[in-house]
């Protein structure tokens, strides 16, 4: 089975983490399929909305701890997976579409900053545990957030790491609809068809101009990303992720 399964139906795109025994954590591989889905519909005209989603009980838990813990240990200097899927985000011209489930957490809470609609599950948490982890916010975050939710608001998720429920995140502006659990994907595919419907070149101009200058989102996920590729071997760090993969369930 894939682990991302990407389907076109009519003129939206689904892209699908599917990943549910470990919560669509992300593998390296999973990173590269979610890039090349999103940098496939900037040449494929017929594309007019990205639904990007995931399992029934869950979004996405962030990156896979395990793959964090394996580069903590090598000072790998290639660029990831994980920066091709932040740059597809900050290039990618087709409006975005998330339906949330459960949890979102780590970069699957920072992948909604970059969607234009998002439908959220009354039961979904998002969090961005990523100082107390001993890295940093990543995916152009530390940019973007502040702009969408203000400051303070911002600082909390990304630095505080407070999760946010769904009606939390809703008022401070990164949800659009909070519906119960079973209405999320009926809800969110009738947005990226909404969308769809419009007049292409209409939307996608007025989405470009709405999101500003990319070459400053680019920079500033890579900036992060230097400050993370440091920290990941800290001593903070490398204690969390053990901490996690070493926990002793209830
Ligand atoms: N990386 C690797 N594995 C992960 C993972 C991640 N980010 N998130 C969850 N998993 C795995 C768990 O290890 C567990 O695997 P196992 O069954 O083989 O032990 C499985 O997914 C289910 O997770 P579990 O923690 O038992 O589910 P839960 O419902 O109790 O909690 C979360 C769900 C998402 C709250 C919790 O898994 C979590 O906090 N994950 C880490 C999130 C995170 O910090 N991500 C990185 C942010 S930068």
């Amino acid at each position: 089975m894939d682990l991302v399964q990407v389907s076109d139906n009519g003129a939206v795109r689904s892209v699908r983490m599917n990943r549910p025994e470990k919560k669509n954590a992300l593998t390296f591989a999973m990173y590269d399929a979610l890039a090349a889905a999103i940098e496939g519909a900037q040449e494929t005209p017929a594309v007019r909305s990205i639904l990007l989603g995931g399992s029934q009980t869950d979004f996405c838990a962030g990156n896979d701890i395990g793959n964090f813990a394996q580069m903590s240990n090598h000072n790998d200097e290639r660029p990831r997976p994980s920066r091709r899927f932040m740059h597809a985000l900050a290039r990618n011209e087709k409006p975005l579409v998330a339906a949330v489930q459960g949890n979102a957490v780590g970069i699957g809470a920072t992948m909604l900053l970059h969607c234009d609609h998002v439908v959220a599950s009354s039961e979904a948490r998002i969090a961005a545990p990523f100082v107390s982890l001993g890295i940093l916010p990543e995916a152009g975050s530390t940019l973007i957030a502040p702009r969408l939710m203000g400051h303070m608001r911002a600082f909390s998720l990304l630095v505080m790491g407070r999760p946010l429920n769904a009606e939390e995140a809703k008022a401070a502006g990164i949800v659009n609809t909070v519906v119960p659990p079973a209405q999320v994907e009926t809800e969110a595919l009738k947005a990226a068809q909404e969308i769809a419907a419009l007049p292409a070149e209409g939307v996608l101009t007025a989405r470009r101009l709405m999101r500003g200058s990319r070459d400053e989102l680019i920079a500033r996920i890579d900036e992060e990303a230097e400050f993370i590729r440091t920290r990941l071997s800290s001593p903070e760090a490398r204690a969390a992720f053990e901490a996690f993969l070493n926990r002793k369930k209830a």
